[in-house]
């Protein structure tokens, strides 16, 4: 990459674009952004292949889909419009290394909160350079939040939108304030949900068990990813159910997963040390799959990865490194 701070292009509104020249006027972002709904994706590069693979990119796009229409917004950037853009401009940014995408679609013009089909939506995608953790010793010490995890009586956890993450910033700073290194949430009855931006999955006596899809957290492909790595690969016990704050300190082994978190062991839980140490076998064994398939070193799930056709172009490897929040 020419530019240690940013990549040459992203992409507008069905174009590609120069990133010094892509503008939105400042009388947009009124309220954009609580309506904004987006996805966190990571390509990763395979040296053999000379490839970077997009993990999961369907799924991610009709997560996307699925929160677009949640907030209401029109049909104008299906799926597959999407999908192309995110390999054309991974291919335009020329780029030899992982990278983490972004798309994001938001809503302007509407009189009121209340205005459907006034509105006109826009998308932008970026794709920075961003090194995996993947393969690294490296572990976090959670705590409790005072914080409960939104809910479906009030705000969709379900699905990606950007007004969540108000929620999650909420745990995370008060986590980090208190000496942890981040938050885990509670939902309104109490029971386990998720991180401010992963989900959390427990192995305590040889299962595997993680919150359902009920207890108030996002429909993530990570934790689908190792629901079947542990259920097809490993033959788990495995177990969606709720979770009671207790299990969590019980648990032997813990981690959190999601895109940008990948499989982060946990080591501590409101300073309970996890069992099994850091990181447990069981999330050893499953981090070092994950690695594999994501990457494509592992041939096994070849419907996750989805090459974005570098084959025979000239690439830059700069080591800008970009940290993706979590
Ligand atoms: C709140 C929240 N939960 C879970 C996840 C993990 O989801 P995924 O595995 O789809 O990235 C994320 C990350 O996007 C998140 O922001």
């Amino acid at each position: 990459m020419s530019n240690a701070e940013h990549p040459p292009y992203l992409w507008h509104n069905h174009q590609l674009v120069r990133w010094e020249d892509a503008t939105a006027h400042l009388t947009d972002h009124w309220w954009a952004s609580v309506g904004a709904v987006f996805e966190g994706i990571r390509g990763y590069w395979n040296g053999t292949d000379a490839e970077t693979y997009v993990f999961r990119l369907d799924a991610h796009l009709e997560r996307l889909a699925s929160s677009m229409r949640l907030v209401r917004m029109d049909d104008s950037f299906p799926p597959d419009v999407i999908q192309a853009a995110v390999c054309a401009l991974i291919r335009a940014n020329a780029y030899a290394g992982d990278v983490y995408i972004m798309p994001l679609a938001y809503s302007t013009g509407g009189r009121s909160f209340g205005s459907v089909g006034e509105r006109v939506t826009n998308v932008f995608i970026t794709s920075r350079p961003t090194t995996s953790a993947l393969g690294e010793e490296h572990s976090l010490r959670a705590g409790f939040s005072s914080w409960r995890r939104i809910d479906e009586s009030s705000m969709p956890p379900r699905v990606k939108a950007v007004a969540n993450y108000r929620n999650s910033q909420l745990a995370a700073s008060e986590a980090v304030l208190a000496g942890h290194d981040t938050a885990l949430m509670l939902n309104a009855q109490g029971k386990v949900t998720e991180g401010p931006g992963s989900c959390v999955f427990f192995v305590r006596g040889g299962t595997l068990f993680t919150p359902d899809l009920s207890s108030g957290i996002l429909e993530s492909i990570t934790r689908d990813s190792v629901l079947r790595i542990a259920r097809e690969l490993l033959g788990l016990r495995v177990e969606e159910r709720t979770v009671d704050r207790t299990e969590a300190y019980l648990a032997d082994e813990a981690f959190y997963c999601g895109t940008a978190a990948e499989i982060t062991p946990i080591a501590a839980i409101d300073h309970h040390e996890l069992r099994a140490g850091v990181p447990g076998p069981v999330t050893r064994q499953l981090g070092d799959l994950y690695h594999g398939l994501v990457r494509g070193t592992d041939s096994r799930f070849p419907e996750w990865r989805v090459p974005v056709g570098l084959a025979g172009q000239q690439l830059q490897s700069a080591q800008a490194v970009t940290h993706v929040p979590w």
